[in-house]
């Protein structure tokens, strides 16, 4: 395949901040590609755009000489090609290499999974029910998001449960991530979704580096606790023993089965210690922990923290790097979930990769054109 032109503009993403759209043409058409950002960004993720985002739409169009004298024939070709980005951010990069995927996947008239495997297994739907944390304002949760894992062929069950949760909770209105805000404790806000659904696997993303500051979790609200039959106000900070308490406490309690960034993203052994009490039936899942990093991923399978990770391209920037993540997770036997990010485009590509790079989990809302455009795309690739 051959490249005739590339370009780079500026679009708006789902909270109407600037995203980077680019747009390259084959003798075949226009393909274009663009990235999601992050708002609880995890403190070891790669710059999105080194120099500003008016830097990278002009980086990108003075890449036209060298693109156009490089021949992509493979996925391999594409790859080796995000060295020439490097310089630019990873948002930068990711959207060239997105939109050299559709265009050599077109020119090969196979879907964008099929350039990485031919093995089709479509992923569980981890759908987002209610968000707080910095998803949400001031009166919502202290834990990011509470989360149903559904089969796709389930998903008429996740949609029916977002819809009652909204009619009898829905009147705070949606997060960033069309979750239900809710300004209740993190405890009540299980117990809702406990309520609507006895049976489920059910679970949260803390997102805790959000509200862990010099040592201490300090939680927005807290359910009202008992002493030998008295109300007792409860304490609103805990030091990590009584986090790593508190978490195991909420598991038991409500049969929690994904737990997201329970912890500090630096504090691997405090992820360590939950997952060897845990660990066994339920997914300690590090997403800042690992911000997609080979690296951070070694050194946590080193010390057996957390069993599961968080999969956004975004956070290191590369498909390259994205892909040697995967990999390495699946020789530590750790699972992976593919996941959406708070500031999203209406790129369907997340559907794709996480089929093409077999990751057993898709984490995404449910309302909301930049999240259904993926869903929708995850059910016709069921179809393929
Ligand atoms: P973000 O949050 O996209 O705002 O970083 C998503 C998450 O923490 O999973
Ligand atoms: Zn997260």
């Amino acid at each position: 395949m051959k490249v005739k032109d590339i370009s780079a503009r500026k679009i708006l993403n789902s909270i109407a901040n600037f995203s980077l759209e680019v747009s390259i043409t084959t003798k075949d058409g226009i393909f274009k590609s663009s990235v999601p950002a992050g708002t609880s960004k995890g403190k070891h993720e790669v710059k999105e755009y080194i120099g500003g985002i008016d830097a990278a739409v002009k980086n990108i169009t003075k890449l036209k000489r060298t693109i156009k004298k490089t021949n992509f024939s493979s996925l391999k070709d594409i790859l080796s090609f995000e060295e020439k980005t490097k310089g630019y951010g990873g948002n930068a990069t990711l959207a060239v290499t997105y939109s050299l995927l559709k265009a050599l996947a077109y020119e090969k008239k196979v879907p964008v999974w099929k350039l990485f495997t031919k093995k089709k297994k479509i992923p569980m739907l981890l759908n987002k029910m209610i968000g707080g944390g910095v998803h949400a304002g001031e009166e919502s949760t202290t834990f990011q998001e509470f989360l149903v894992l559904q089969k796709p062929t389930n998903l008429k069950k996740n949609i029916s449960l977002f819809k009652k949760i909204g009619k009898d909770w829905g009147f705070h209105g949606r997060d960033l991530e069309g979750g239900w805000v809710i300004n209740v404790s993190d405890e009540k806000a299980l117990q809702i979704l406990r309520k609507y659904d006895k049976t489920s696997k059910i679970g949260v993303d803390m997102a805790a580096s959000e509200f862990y500051h010099d040592g201490i979790y300090k939680y927005k609200k807290m359910s009202l606790a008992r002493t030998d039959g008295k109300i007792v106000m409860p304490k609103l900070t805990k030091d990590t023993a009584e986090q790593i308490r508190f978490v195991r406490y909420l598991k038991n309690r409500y049969d929690m089965y994904y737990i997201e960034d329970p912890l500090d993203e630096n504090d691997f052994r405090g992820f360590a210690e939950l997952t060897s009490r845990i660990g066994k039936n339920t997914l300690v899942v590090g997403d800042d922990l690992f911000t997609t990093n080979p690296e951070r991923l070694k050194k946590g399978a080193k010390l057996g923290a957390a069993n599961a990770c968080i999969v956004k391209p975004n956070q290191v920037g590369s498909l390259s790097k994205t892909i040697e993540f995967v990999n390495l997770a699946k020789k530590y036997k750790y699972t992976t979930i593919i996941s959406h990010r708070s500031q999203e485009t209406n790129d369907s590509i997340l559907a794709d990769l996480a089929v093409g790079l077999q990751i057993p989990i898709i984490k995404i809302g449910l309302t909301g054109g930049e999240r259904v455009s993926k869903i929708n795309r995850l059910f016709e690739i069921m179809g393929e």
